[in-house]
């Protein structure tokens, strides 16, 4: 297969799809209209400034969060290149309460975060679109809640693209991590990160440090712990935090704390795209008991603590935390 710097990522797909065993059917039409969305919010989002495009909607989503009408624009945009695309049985967004039906029958449900970071777009600070694709359980009938239901470890191809200084997309279909910078002149997203790995030792860690007053001690300390050896980087958008520590070298971490005591970020639309890029790109995830990608999800929008990065820091958070959790 080309693996060449510049190669396409549709061209890129098209070859690994040819190798891929879960890969029936239609999965280069459900990425290339997902990524046409994508360069459509990327323009929407460049522009916000002079598009009207700013600031809240007045609104409040399914999760109780104040919707950002780039919040809407994103969301209306990927799903409607996903209700008529042939391989897409169904869509879950963080934005909607139940799930999508689309107009045809498929091998995939697609689930999407489609503007990850709201809190920064106002303020021109890097922002992104998550998604992952798992395998529809049935052909023949019709899909429900509950077959979103999946474990990371189902997913067939989990990416994110990040709207920052460039526009980029990193992306696995279960064979390694790849990142492709849109060349804004073709609009072509073109290789430019083939095999991306986290670099180690870690030199960063990111956590929000302003809910130290609601964290656990073993938290406090592990917090401290991680301090001694690394510089703290926070942007507050998911991808652009992972994107960071993922090319930079670092840990991310969404501990528990007592506002939100299961965590704040979502298991199927934020969670298991992380949770599969970082473990094929040599790192892993935990929830501080289990893999991110073993957790079995109960509820479309359940949400989880999440710790990411290299293996030897997440082995060792996962260590001080089982004091948290004996205690
Ligand atoms: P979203 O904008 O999709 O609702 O996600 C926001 C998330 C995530 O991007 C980020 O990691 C986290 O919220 C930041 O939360 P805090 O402001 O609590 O640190
Ligand atoms: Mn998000
Ligand atoms: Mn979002």
């Amino acid at each position: 297969m080309s693996i060449e710097i510049g190669t396409s990522v549709m061209e890129f797909i098209a070859a690994q799809q040819l190798g891929h065993p879960q890969a029936k059917g239609r999965l280069t039409l459900v990425l290339a209209n997902i990524l046409a969305g994508c360069q459509f919010i990327h323009r929407q989002v460049n522009n916000a400034g002079l598009a009207g495009v700013l600031g809240a909607t007045g609104g409040i989503n399914v999760q109780g969060e104040e919707v950002q009408k780039l919040d809407v624009l994103a969301r209306n945009t990927l799903v409607n290149h996903l209700i008529p695309c042939e391989g897409v049985a169904a869509i879950s967004t963080e934005e909607d309460e139940g799930i999508i039906l689309s107009t045809t029958p498929g091998n995939y449900l697609t689930v999407l975060d489609p503007l990850d970071g709201s809190s920064n777009i106002d303020v021109n600070v890097s922002v992104g679109t998550i998604f992952s694709i798992l395998p529809c359980p049935q052909f023949d009938r019709k899909v429900q809640p509950q077959d979103f239901l999946q474990p990371g470890k189902n997913q067939i191809a989990a990416g994110y693209v990040i709207y920052g200084s460039g526009t980029m997309l990193v992306m696995t279909l279960g064979n390694g991590v790849h990142g492709f910078t849109l060349d804004t002149g073709s609009g072509l997203f073109l290789l430019s990160h083939p095999n991306i790995r986290f670099p180690r030792p870690s030199k960063y860690y990111s956590v929000n440090e302003g809910n130290r007053h609601s964290w656990d001690p073993v938290i406090l300390r592990l917090i401290f712990e991680l301090s001694r050896d690394r510089s703290a980087r926070y942007i507050g958008s998911l991808v652009a935090d992972f994107h960071r520590n993922l090319l930079a070298g670092g840990v991310f971490l969404y501990p528990p704390d007592s506002k939100s005591p299961k965590g704040k970020l979502r298991c199927l639309s934020e969670l298991s795209t992380m949770a599969m890029i970082a473990e094929q790109a040599g790192g892993r995830s935990s929830n501080g008991r289990e893999s991110t990608l073993n957790h079995m999800p109960t509820a479309l929008h359940e949400r989880a603590p999440f710790y990411v990065g290299p293996p030897d820091d997440i082995a060792l958070i996962e260590a001080r935390l089982a004091e948290m959790y004996q205690g």
